[in-house]
């Protein structure tokens, strides 16, 4: 089996994606060696994500084309991995003959040893959810990314069964992985340069050890490297830590962006997404947060025509985004997920043009907001953390702010890793543009603040 070569396609959601750099660990470990192409590998693994019917059926596509890499190639494994190998394990392995191999989130320990049955001509299945598994002990191999920003996955699950959610299924009971393995983690990548850190999790609030609460967690790993970002997705608005603002306002390297999904403006469609909290309570905390970290940047997901949504209700969407004034919006019509509680007790009753349509004027009055937020930007300046080449020229740079603006320069002699100050002088929805002033760092902008 060592020789094999193998390659890993990844779809969803950065915990996702955290979660191929396990599985890439535990191949390297087995001696497997990385390609970069599905077409020069033996084995191919799909990291597979289920939380809207179109993210199933990209994968399922996908599958259908590597079936005819299979033809050509009879010794080659595909394998499913993640959210969507527990509900249709069945359904791929034994009806549509697409995959040899289905193995669930908690399962990818199990892979070398599947491996193996595969090879002695057996279907293997592992799709067991686990109580303990974090995955602690392994760590990532991070063959993509740039080198300067890494994830960070520091919990799994999750316990809120909203009632239009999947992951609960897919991903199963939350846990919270040990602070010493975290920061051990963090204190490692710092020494491999890195300088941008995504702690992860589907609540991150609810992180919780004997040893730390989230709080905690945020206050050691701030201490870990004074030049290393710390951002955190996604936290829940029913129980956002108000002394993590506080943490947040006072250490330069704890970013003043947060990512707090709304899903709805309307109390009533909250109640019934069983999202406990009502739109009065929101504002408040985005007021609590405006005032304790001034400057602080916003982002948000939203569903659009969920079960029962009126016009009405799909009006107070826009209008609490209107008052919000999010930086970044991250927005969905609603897909009807089996196993949920909406799929048992709600009828997806918004006709889909409706669901488009509302989806759309939620868009679209987005970007406006968007749009106005970065040109209040020109003129003035900001830390930019330089991430690579910007997408259309290599004599650009780009980069984030600290409030997670992207951010386009010319490149001078700047480097991927390096802290530049950026005079911004032009915008769009999506991107600030600007002129690089000087190389910096965290402590020097912002002066010496951190101490432990
Ligand atoms: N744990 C994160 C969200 C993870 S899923 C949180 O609670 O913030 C990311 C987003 O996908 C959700 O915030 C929601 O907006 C969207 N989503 C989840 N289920 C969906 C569904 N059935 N249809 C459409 N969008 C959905
Ligand atoms: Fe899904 Fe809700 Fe959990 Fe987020 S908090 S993963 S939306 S159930
Ligand atoms: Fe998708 Fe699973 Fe993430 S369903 S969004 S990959 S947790």
């Amino acid at each position: 089996m060592s020789d094999k070569r193998f390659y890993i396609e990844t779809y969803g959601c950065q915990m996702n994606f955290a979660d191929s750099e396990i599985v890439n660990s535990i191949l390297l470990e087995e001696g497997l060696k990385p390609v970069k192409e599905a077409e020069e590998a033996d084995l191919i693994l799909v990291n597979t994500c289920a939380i809207r019917e179109n993210a199933e059926s990209r994968v399922w596509n996908r599958l259908k084309e590597f079936r005819g890499l299979k033809r050509d190639n009879p010794s080659l494994t595909v394998g499913v991995l993640g959210c969507m190998a527990e509900r249709i394990r069945e359904k791929i392995i034994d009806k549509e003959q697409l995959v040899d191999l289905v193995v669930g989130p908690d399962a990818y320990r199990d892979i070398p040893k599947l491996l193996r049955d595969v090879d002695d001509g057996r279907k293997a299945v592992n799709v067991l959810l686990s109580l303990e598994e974090t995955y602690a002990d392994i760590t990532p191999v991070r063959t993509s990314g740039n080198g300067v920003s890494a994830f960070v996955s520091i919990m799994r699950g999750c316990d809120n069964m909203c009632s239009f959610c999947v992951v609960p299924f897919t991903r199963g009971r939350e846990r919270s992985r040990p602070i010493d393995s975290i920061l051990g983690e963090l204190e490692l990548l710092s020494e491999q340069g890195y300088k941008e850190v995504t702690l992860l999790g589907q609540n991150v609030n609810s992180y919780k050890t004997e040893e730390a609460d989230f709080t905690t967690l945020m206050d050691r790993a701030s201490l870990v490297d004074p030049e290393m970002r710390i951002r955190f997705s996604s936290p829940h608005p029913k129980d956002f830590p108000v002394d993590l603002l506080h943490l947040i306002s006072e250490r330069p390297n704890l970013c003043n962006y947060i990512h707090i999904p709304a899903q709805s403006g309307n109390s009533d469609v909250l109640e019934r997404m069983r999202r406990p909290y009502t739109r009065e309570q929101y504002l408040d905390l985005i007021d609590t947060m405006r005032e304790i970290i001034p400057g602080l940047t916003l982002s948000t997901d939203i569903i659009s025509g969920f079960c029962g949504e009126t016009e009405e209700e799909h009006q107070d969407t826009v209008s609490l985004m209107e008052t919000v004034q999010y930086d970044l919006a991250y927005m969905f019509a609603y897909s009807e997920r089996e196993r949920t509680l909406a799929h048992r007790k709600l009828e997806d009753d918004v006709p889909e043009e409706t669901k488009k349509r509302r989806l759309s004027e939620i868009i679209n009055r987005q970007m406006e907001i968007q749009e106005e937020l970065n040109r209040k930007e020109i003129g003035s300046e900001h830390l930019v953390l330089v991430e690579g080449p910007s997408k259309r020229s290599d004599d650009q740079l780009c980069g984030r702010t600290d409030t997670n603006k992207m951010v386009v320069f010319d490149r001078k002699d700047f480097k991927a890793g390096e802290y530049v100050v950026v005079e911004i002088d032009d915008a769009t929805s999506a991107t600030l543009k600007g002129r690089a002033l000087r190389r910096s760092s965290i402590r020097e902008y912002y002066g010496e603040t951190v101490s432990a």
